[in-house]
């Protein structure tokens, strides 16, 4: 990463209280992807062979990664998410214990599969450790849109992340977009287009894909009155 690809979303929000410290001091560390100094031993990461690897950029709460995750337990998931609170409410969902006291013996009871792991910050940093073909589904739900014109190079599917998504994806493996604001859509649209690494393979933009979870920040969005695009891209 170049001193232009500093992330420019929040890293902090409200002061974290009682469980959610509990989960960042106790399981964030089993979970957690910390910086590598190599490439990343993707056989040893989980307690289990995944049958493919997905990756969810940016979870925010981790409502979608959570759910996912529980869904396929033979997958093997990684959320990237430099959002603190993000990453502590994806635990809570994880561990199941919503306005609960937590305790040890309750992290990921019995049952929950251990397919999840973090990474606590801005994913860029983690691409360059990923084989070529790593991944069989990238999801890309609802970023930043970052709609002034002079902001344009921080919209996270530009270009030089398309071309890492292109790379980090197996042949066949897909991109998975959602966002509510019209001109991010129409850009990405346009990216990946000119990128000439994918096909859209939806045909209904404003049908959400048949496995969809909807996610806390997209049913704001509806409340208010935005309505959704989803772009499903195929690695060509
Ligand atoms: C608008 S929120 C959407 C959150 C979530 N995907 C959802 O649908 O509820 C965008 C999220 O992307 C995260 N984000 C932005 N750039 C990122 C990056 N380079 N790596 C990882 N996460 C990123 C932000 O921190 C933020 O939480």
């Amino acid at each position: 990463m170049t001193e232009t690809d500093r992330f420019y979303g929040r890293r902090h929000g409200k002061k974290l209280k009682g469980t959610r410290i509990f989960l960042m001091e106790q399981l964030l560390p089993r979970l957690e992807i910390k910086d590598p100094d190599g490439p990343i031993d993707l056989k040893t990461l989980y307690p289990f062979t995944p049958k493919a690897l997905w990756l969810e950029v940016g979870f925010g709460g981790g409502e979608h990664l959570a759910q996912m995750a529980k869904e396929h337990k033979d997958i093997g998931f990684i959320g990237a998410e430099p959002f603190v609170n993000g990453v502590a409410s994806l635990l809570a969902h994880l561990n199941g214990s919503w306005g609960r006291a937590a305790n040890e013996t309750r992290l990921l009871e019995e049952g929950r599969s251990d397919n999840v792991r973090i990474y606590a910050d801005d994913v860029r940093k983690l691409f360059p450790f990923f084989a070529d073909e790593t991944f069989e589904r990238i999801f890309v739900l609802y970023p930043d849109p970052w709609p002034k014109a002079r902001h344009e190079d921080r919209r996270f599917l530009g270009p030089k992340n398309l071309k890492e998504i292109a790379r980090l994806l197996i042949s066949g493996g897909e991109l998975c977009v959602a966002t509510d604001v019209a001109s991010y859509a129409v850009w990405t649209i346009q990216q990946a287009e000119s990128s000439d690494l994918f096909i859209q393979t939806n045909e209904d933009i404003y049908q959400s894909p048949p496995d969809w979870v909807s996610t806390r920040y997209e049913q704001k969005g509806l409340k208010a009155g935005r309505r959704p695009v989803y772009l499903t891209y195929i690695k060509k």
